[in-house]
């Protein structure tokens, strides 16, 4: 019988995700099922993936790639075909703040039903942990002697984008507290790196 803990990762094609996914096939043993819409407004793409396992041919057999755009729920279909799932890692988003202000609804729109569906997707499949990827911007500008928010920090979004996060994060929270989730947040300064996209 096969023990390794399963991890589903979300935008897992994003700039993010994809450091994720080296991450977890670098440092742990575990299967990995990378979910992403691959939609091009999303700013996912599937070329990252396919280049990192034509690289690392080795990590093939343990990741599955899934598409499924988080606008719509995990269907009960879809729950048996990623199959068995520990921990789930929640990245997908839209990110850009600009972005977000140049046309919130859809931006906001988009952020909240990733985290709805993630939730409810969690809450019928009951995984260990529920890992939920936020901002510092939440707490709006950085403090002033730029050494960071405390945990707990008064929310106070600058733009849509952060916003959003910030209801991601209370809604998490509060399936935490009616539900039992196993969650935990993060919140994440700016990063910057390779294979992201120029803006
Ligand atoms: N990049 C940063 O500096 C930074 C800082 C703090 C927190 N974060 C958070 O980290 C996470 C990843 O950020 P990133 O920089 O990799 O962003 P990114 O835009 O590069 O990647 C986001 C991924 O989410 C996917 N996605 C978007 N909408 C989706 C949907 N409806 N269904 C399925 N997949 C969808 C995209 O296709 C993409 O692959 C986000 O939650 C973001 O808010 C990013």
């Amino acid at each position: 019988m096969n023990n390794k803990k399963r991890c589903l990762l979300t935008g897992a094609s994003g700039a993010i995700g994809i450091h994720m996914i080296a991450h977890i096939m670098q440092n742990t043993d575990w299967e990995l099922v990378a979910l992403d819409s691959f939609v091009k407004e999303h700013k996912g793409s599937f070329d990252r993936i396919s280049t990192i396992c034509k690289e690392n041919p080795s990590w093939t057999p343990r990741i599955q790639v899934f598409y499924h755009d988080l606008n719509a729920p995990i269907t009960k279909r879809e729950i048996q075909q990623i199959g068995h799932i520990d921990y789930i890692l929640n990245l997908a988003s839209l990110s850009k703040v600009q972005g977000s202000i140049d046309d919130p609804a859809p931006f906001v729109r988009n952020i909240i039903n990733i985290i709805l569906n993630m939730l409810t997707y969690a809450k019928e499949i009951k995984p260990e942990v529920f890992l939920q990827f936020s901002t510092d911007e939440v707490y709006g500008a950085d403090t002033k002697d730029g050494g960071g928010h405390p945990e707990w920090d008064v929310i106070l979004p600058s733009n849509p984008y952060s916003a959003s996060k910030a209801c991601q994060e209370a809604l998490a929270i509060s399936y935490w507290r009616s539900f039992g989730l196993p969650l935990i947040i993060t919140n994440t300064m700016n990063n910057f790196g390779e294979m992201q996209v120029l803006e």
